[in-house]
């Protein structure tokens, strides 16, 4: 079943269409693609499908958040991309964000990304509650290998096929000796997206490129590496599953029911909380799913303020019965 999405405004989906006109002329002036690609991933890439918390929302511009080591270099791309977001203060930072990683990809001869626009910001992370920004350590290391890359994107929701399909976005750009210590482009066209980080990366190392212990676990790997050879050898099949991997990434923690997530104060959210809680309570009596509506109510109470948790548990408990 496909997901649902927000509706947006007439006037927010306008401010759409034009931000990607500015933001293919800026990407192409300053041919920047492959740091704002990073940008986009690296906000998404946070998201962990347990605790829903992380994810594409706007929130890697938080000095906090930029800060996070494997975010080194980031400061440059939020700084780019300012003056067009200043154009447009209808948008979210979470849509604004996404919106230039998937023109990142398309201006530079990758497969169109859908983009369905209405992520919220969590604004409330920009100016006090830092308890919503994602701890740091959620990005994966460039040194590991692939139970590694399968714990980091297993987090993220995502399986063995989109790490090796995203993994291919080091088709654009280098690393940066000061940023994160390695040097080197992967391939010969940093700023083409094409299916030539998998060819690199399968015809051994070469003198001026580089290959990061992260991409070789690839070709060490019985599942990745059938896949590498896929993508090889037929340039269209990579694309298809890089946009449909790319989508997923940029769309993490993110659906209708999760277009507007900043916090309400408890009192003003008390007829909503019960009414939610009662859905949640027949949830458990139609499906019996006590696992799945535990977490929905867990969810739920992300809501509400810590002080106020525990009474609410407990009104939780005596209107469920104990059946939870
Ligand atoms: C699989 C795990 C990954 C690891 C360990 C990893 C690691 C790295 C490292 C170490 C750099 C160099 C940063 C610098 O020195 O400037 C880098 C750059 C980059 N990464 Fe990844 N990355 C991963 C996945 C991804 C994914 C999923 C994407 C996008 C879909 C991506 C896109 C990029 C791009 C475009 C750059 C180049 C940035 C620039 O040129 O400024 N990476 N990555």
């Amino acid at each position: 079943m496909g997901k649902s999405y927000p509706k947006v405004s007439e006037e927010y989906q306008k401010a759409v269409e034009k931000c990607k006109r500015k933001l293919r002329g800026l990407i192409a002036e300053k041919h920047c693609a492959p740091i704002i690609l990073r940008l986009a991933w690296q906000s998404a890439g946070t998201f962990d499908v347990k605790t829903k918390t992380g994810g594409p929302f706007g929130t890697i511009r938080h000095p906090a958040e930029l800060g996070h080591v494997a975010n080194n270099g980031l400061d440059i791309a939020v700084r780019l991309l300012e003056p067009i977001k200043e154009q447009f203060p209808i948008l979210s930072y979470a849509d604004f964000y996404q919106l230039a990683g998937v023109v990142a990809v398309e201006v530079t001869g990758g497969p169109e990304i859908p983009f369905h626009p209405g992520r919220p910001t969590l604004e409330s992370v920009l100016t006090q509650d830092k308890q919503e920004l994602p701890p740091e350590g959620r990005l994966p290391n460039a040194t590991k290998g692939s139970d590694h890359l399968r714990d980091v994107f297993g987090h993220m929701g995502l399986s063995d096929k989109d790490i090796v399909a995203l993994s291919g976005g080091h088709t654009l750009g280098r690393c940066h000796k000061d940023r994160s210590g390695f040097e080197g482009p992967w391939t010969t066209n940093p700023l083409i997206f094409d299916n030539s980080y998998f060819k690199e990366l399968l015809s051994g190392e070469k003198e001026g490129l580089i290959q990061l212990p992260s991409d070789k676990a690839l070709l060490e790997d019985p599942i990745f590496r059938p896949l590498v050879e896929k993508y090889v050898a037929d340039e269209d099949a990579f694309f298809a599953d890089y946009a449909e991997a790319h989508l997923k990434l940029s769309e993490l923690g993110y659906d209708n029911d999760r277009s507007f997530r900043t916090p309400t104060p408890f009192l003003a959210i008390s007829h909503e909380f019960r009414r939610r809680l009662s859905l949640a309570i027949a949830e458990i009596e139609i499906y019996s799913i006590a696992i799945e509506a535990r977490e929905r109510v867990a969810d739920q109470l992300g809501l509400v303020p810590e002080s106020q948790r525990v009474a609410v548990v407990e009104e939780l408990q005596l209107l469920a019965g104990k059946r939870i």
